[in-house]
């Protein structure tokens, strides 16, 4: 199963990565958005990025200044945009990365099979819903997989490759081929509710988030502490602001109400409010910290 072209729709936190790793390692790919604005914001990170990993190898003296400039601008021209679905009707494999919204990705999965080419493997960068449900939605269950991609997809180096029961297996080891050519480490999950990182990790940082409720500890120091005593990169709280809190209270209400006798999913007061009051995180510019653009302020 030959995969050359790839659509991605939504060029968000998640989208925009997943485009720019698929298009270094040489896949045609077109990026779907629902509005020009948010089409241009997403193209401008790769933009970005594409010149950050340019420069930092003229840096290191890995290529020359015309080298590094030519490899970031052959890369971007793998990449289209687009505001048109039809324009995804040949790909070979379409990745979803659009908000965590049951509804509305059962809507799309379901307008994708009917613009699709017959043979298109979905996939779906879902963090939490079942992955079933968006194929049955799209007519073709045995060509849907998930294809979980972690934040920044430019630097983790894992892509969680889900199979539901109805998964085709050539479908699911193309899928898993496709995670490697992008030069990331795939494992084979179930398809079950946070597969397996964001099972261990949600509740971990619905814990953190509680913990802060409560005034066990500040933010800074619940951070610290998770950073120095166990060797995290970031704490729960830089995390929970780098994960995007609007995703992170939808995979927890979507948990909450599916699985509401499961004690691990719990959904921290604060976090509402902090949606409630437009504080989504690093990508709104303050959620638990203030950002100045990726960086905390
Ligand atoms: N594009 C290009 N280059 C980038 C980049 C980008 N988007 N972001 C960072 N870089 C470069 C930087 O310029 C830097 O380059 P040098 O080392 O050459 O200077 C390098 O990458 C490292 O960047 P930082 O200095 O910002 O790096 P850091 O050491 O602070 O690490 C991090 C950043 C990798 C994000 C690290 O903090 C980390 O691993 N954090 C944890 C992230 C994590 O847990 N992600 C999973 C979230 S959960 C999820 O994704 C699943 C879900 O469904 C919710
Ligand atoms: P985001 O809010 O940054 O981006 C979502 C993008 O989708 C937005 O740009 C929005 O304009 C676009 N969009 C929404 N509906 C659309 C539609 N119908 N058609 C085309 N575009 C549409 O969100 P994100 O953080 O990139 O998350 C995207 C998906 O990836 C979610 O399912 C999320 O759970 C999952 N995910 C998120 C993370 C993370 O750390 N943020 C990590 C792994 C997986």
């Amino acid at each position: 199963m030959n995969i050359e072209k790839v659509g991605i729709i939504g060029c968000g936190l998640m989208g925009h990565g997943i485009a720019q790793v698929a298009a270094q390692s040489g896949f045609t790919v077109v990026a779907l958005e629902g509005d020009q604005g948010a089409l241009d914001a997403g193209l401008g990170r790769i933009d970005r990025s594409l010149a950050k990993f340019a420069s930092k190898q003229v840096e290191k003296g890995k290529l020359t200044e015309e080298e590094a400039n030519g490899w970031s601008a052959q890369t971007r021209g793998r990449i289209s945009g687009t505001l048109e679905l039809a324009d995804l009707a040949d790909c070979d494999l379409v990745v979803e990365a659009i908000v965590e919204n049951l509804e509305v990705k059962n809507e799309l999965f379901k307008e994708l099979g009917t613009v699709c080419k017959g043979d298109t493997i979905f996939a779906s960068n879902t963090s939490s819903f079942p992955i079933a449900e968006m194929g049955k939605a799209s007519g073709r269950p045995e060509r849907m997989v998930g294809l979980h991609f972690f934040n920044p997809v430019q630097l983790m180096r894992l892509v969680e490759v889900v199979r539901t029961d109805e998964t085709d297996e050539e479908v699911f080891a193309a899928a898993r081929a496709f995670g490697e050519a992008c030069k990331k480490t795939p494992v084979s999950c179930k398809d079950t509710p946070g597969f397996v990182v964001n099972r261990l990790l949600v509740p971990y940082m619905s814990q953190a988030l509680q913990m802060l409720e409560r005034g066990d500890a500040t933010k800074e120091d619940i951070d610290a502490a998770m950073q120095f005593g166990c060797g995290h990169p970031m704490g729960p709280l830089t995390l929970t602001d780098y994960v995007g809190l609007d995703t992170t209270l939808s995979i927890l209400e979507g948990w909450v109400e599916r699985y509401p006798d499961e004690a691990a999913f719990q959904i921290p007061q604060i976090l509402r409010e902090k949606v409630a009051a437009g504080k989504l995180g690093r990508k709104s510019g303050e959620g638990f910290y203030v950002w100045d653009g990726d960086k905390k302020a």
